[in-house]
């Protein structure tokens, strides 16, 4: 019990270190996209990219909402991506991701319905 904490907690701090996001659930949950969002760094400047998802209306969304969005991030650096419109109970999602100084940009985008 005291050791699953210990590793939740860890977790958390891993999460917040790189700059992975991850909200909602995607446990049962049908993955409806994935992208990797790969961007080259720019000189002396951070880069600053946005994702927006539409969900499609085919018969296997329709009526549904984002439920788990994850964004990992594979350079496992300090960049940051955080949601800025829509996202969990939503159809839509933008996303906001922005590297280290010099840095490239490089996410996994997955997201649940
Ligand atoms: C996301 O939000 C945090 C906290 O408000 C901020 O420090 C960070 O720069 C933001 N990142 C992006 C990509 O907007």
């Amino acid at each position: 019990m005291k050791l699953q904490i210990i590793i939740l907690v860890l977790a958390a701090v891993v999460i917040v270190e790189c700059g992975h996001l991850f909200v909602g659930t995607n446990i049962n949950r049908p993955m409806v996209y994935h992208h990797n969002a790969k961007y080259d760094a720019k000189l002396f400047r951070k880069r600053v990219e946005n994702l927006h998802y539409v969900l499609p209306q085919v018969p296997s969304t329709i009526g549904k909402s984002i439920q788990g969005i994850l964004a990992y991030d594979k350079t496992h650096s300090t960049a940051s991506a955080n949601i800025t419109q829509g996202g969990i109970w939503f159809t839509f999602v933008n996303l906001r991701m922005k590297s280290e100084r010099v840095n490239k940009l490089n996410y996994d985008v997955y997201i649940y319905v």
